[in-house]
């Protein structure tokens, strides 16, 4: 098949790509570095020519809930659009699991994002994960001021991004179902003693806080939404302290 991967540059982009030449498909790579703006549309078409699949693993880094509904909601128009111009069979798109409830702040954009998709008569397919493991290292290089590490509450069951991969290819390969089952990790963490755990592991002296976020959106993520519910489900296998110490890791 021919896979197009909307953020194939990203942090689970790059494992998307990989995985998806590693099993045999042609892999086209839309990113802005690639030339291809789907914000804005630039190159778009051209990119999406002769595609059968697109993955979309797009993502604007954002906590304002206007910014990450344009982000989510345009490109996800833009990308539906121009599969249907060119005759894509299936859009898949990886969204968070158990942000039900919490349609505030970055989640906002990307429940704006699953109702376009449900709403839409394009097939196509929804996979949700939990948060990375990689989510640790994103989140102390935003928060860390000298030794001090202040990590919004959160409980979670982090799960590898290669698995999250694999997962979204499975997905890919098979017909559109509309809503695929949950990926979530195989251990439940709180994202602090992730963040502690891998400042220990790299022989960083640091102080994490596990600091509660006001407001509906640090609400949902202390509340334990976000390790998912009792519904259909896969479970990753790379524990998060395996990870930690993987090569995995160091890409
Ligand atoms: N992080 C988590 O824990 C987690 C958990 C579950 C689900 N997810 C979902 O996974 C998805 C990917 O997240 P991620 O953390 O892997 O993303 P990321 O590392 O931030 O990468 C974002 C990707 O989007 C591309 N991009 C951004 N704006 C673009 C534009 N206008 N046109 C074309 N490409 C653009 C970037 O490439 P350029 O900058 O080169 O354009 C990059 O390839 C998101 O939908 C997120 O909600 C994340």
């Amino acid at each position: 098949m021919r896979i197009a991967v909307a953020g194939g540059t990203g942090t689970v982009g790059r494992y998307v790509a990989a995985a998806a030449a590693r099993r045999g498909h042609t892999v086209v790579v839309l990113s802005r570095r690639d030339g291809v703006d789907v914000l804005g549309g630039a190159g778009l078409e051209a990119a999406l020519d002769g595609a059968d699949v697109v993955v979309d693993v797009l993502n604007r880094t954002t906590l304002s809930a206007r910014e990450a509904t344009a982000f989510f909601a345009t490109t996800t128009r833009h990308l539906l659009a121009a599969g249907a111009r060119a005759g894509v069979r299936h859009h898949v798109a990886l969204s968070v699991v158990g942000i039900d409830g919490i349609d505030a702040s970055y989640y906002a954009g990307k429940l704006a994002q699953e109702r376009l998709l449900a709403g839409s008569a394009r097939p196509h397919t929804v996979a949700r994960a939990t948060q990375f493991h990689e989510l640790a290292a994103q989140v102390a290089a935003r928060t860390t001021l000298g030794r001090l590490t202040a990590v919004p509450r959160t409980r979670c069951r982090p799960v590898a991004a290669a698995e999250v991969a694999e997962h979204l290819l499975d997905v890919a390969e098979a017909d559109p179902v509309g809503r695929a089952p949950d990926l979530v990790g195989p251990r439940e963490e709180t994202l602090a003693a992730m963040v502690a755990r891998m400042a220990h592991h790299d022989g960083l002296h640091r102080r994490v806080l596990d600091v509660p976020v006001p407001g509906r959106y640090g609400t949902g993520l202390a509340s334990g939404a976000l390790r998912g519910g009792d519904g259909p489900r896969r479970e990753g296998r790379t524990t998060f302290e395996e990870w930690l110490g993987s090569p995995d890791r160091a890409r």
